[in-house]
């Protein structure tokens, strides 16, 4: 999406909610999906991780309502419904998953630190795709908490914004996720990776500029529906495998001492082990490849990336296998740089490297061959690194 194109989704998000509420929003936020390029499974194990937002944004607009009833009336215009959320004691939805957790978490976040809120009505209007491993739940976290800061002169710093999301996730969604999605939609910037120390949340901004390299994104259109209880059960086996190995977390691992603690494992454990403790050297590789623009090196560290993702951490699955082995035959004499699944799995999105006058060849060929393949038509994405949350 271009810049017009969230132009296009606030206005839109704005035209709903005047016709449903018959007034103007006073306030819009709007905050980003994000891909993350290498470092899959690594935020809650400590490591690093290398992502950077997308034009897809999720936008949310609101208004104070007439009288103060205590709570906030919210649309969505994915669903075609609205939800009433008490802004005293905001609570999870009955229905389990439902998309309204991700705004009453933010609410809740608000409460616990004595922010007030008095009573409003949102329309929220996201192009991220749902269940694409993108982060559109993140993207409606962090647009729900600009909006909130907006509306009540409050300004949290950045990092304590994103936790506050991710609590969010936690508590009124029931996913442990790590810090990645949140702090990549409150902090990326526009034309720039985000390399991420998700131990002491430093932040190193690195420029994305190559005009000759473009950032393709695949979602296969597939989500499998096991996800939620597994990606609890590979953050649980990442931390008993730390303990056994007497460490915090698996950034405190080399390999080395990993494969000497091999048969004080579980076989599973190991292999969840090993793919975080390569995952987190590849990306400090890729990082300094990236820096001195040395592509190929980054493509290679993208293919094993996966294949790591794949055999050790068991979280792909046919359909994305497919995507990169697809996007790997093309190779560099068709313009592919790299390839790999991105976000937590199952189903999703694969992100590719590739060169920029072949990038539309390339999406046809991807499509094509993986339409011929699984019968599914998946849905294309190229973007640059766009910019973080904030108010329209
Ligand atoms: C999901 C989680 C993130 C991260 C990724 C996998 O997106 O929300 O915290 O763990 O999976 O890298």
């Amino acid at each position: 999406m271009t810049k017009r194109g969230l132009e296009q989704l606030v206005e839109n998000a704005s035209g709903t909610f005047t016709a449903r509420f018959g007034r103007r929003p006073k306030w819009i936020a709007a905050a980003p999906g994000r891909v993350n390029l290498i470092g899959e499974h690594i935020d809650y194990n400590d490591g690093f991780v290398l992502p950077m937002a997308i034009e897809r944004y999720c936008v949310v607009a609101a208004d104070a309502k007439p009288t103060n009833d205590g709570t906030a009336a919210v649309f969505s215009v994915a669903t075609n419904d609205e939800v009433t959320v008490s802004l005293a004691s905001p609570r999870p939805h009955e229905k389990r998953g439902h998309w309204s957790n991700y705004f009453a978490g933010v609410v809740s976040g608000f409460l616990e630190r004595d922010v007030r809120l008095t009573s409003f009505d949102a329309v929220v209007e996201s192009s991220v795709p749902v269940g694409g491993g993108i982060s559109s739940s993140a993207a409606f976290e962090v647009a729900t908490a600009t909006l909130i800061e907006s509306m009540t002169g409050t300004t949290l710093d950045l990092a304590t914004k994103a936790l506050l999301c991710q609590k969010a996730e936690h508590k009124f969604a029931g996913v442990p996720c790590g810090i990645m999605d949140q702090f990549a939609s409150t902090m990326c910037q526009a034309d720039h990776l985000m390399l991420l120390d998700c131990r002491s949340q430093q932040i190193e901004q690195i420029p994305f500029i190559d005009p000759n390299i473009t950032v393709l994104i695949i979602n296969s259109n597939v989500k499998h529906e096991l996800s939620g209880g597994e990606y609890a059960e590979r953050r649980s086996k990442c931390e008993s495998a730390a303990k056994k190995l007497g460490v915090k977390s698996l950034r405190d691992v080399s390999l080395e001492q990993l494969m000497g603690a091999q048969p004080r494992l579980e076989a599973v454990e190991f292999r969840r082990a090993r793919h975080a403790v390569t995952e987190i050297a590849r990306i400090m590789t890729a990082a300094t490849a990236i820096k001195a623009g040395e592509w190929s090196k980054v493509g290679q560290l993208m293919y094993a990336s996966h294949e790591s993702l794949r055999d050790d951490f068991e979280v792909s699955c046919d359909e994305l296998d497919s995507l990169v082995e697809i996007a790997g035959e093309i190779g560099p004499a068709g313009g592919v740089i790299g390839s790999r699944m991105t976000g937590g799995g199952f189903g999703g999105c694969t992100v590719s490297l590739v060169e920029t006058s072949l990038a539309n060849k390339v999406a046809d060929s991807i499509v094509a061959g993986y339409e011929k393949k699984t019968g599914v038509e998946p849905t294309v994405i190229t973007t640059r690194p766009a910019r973080g949350a904030h108010i329209v």
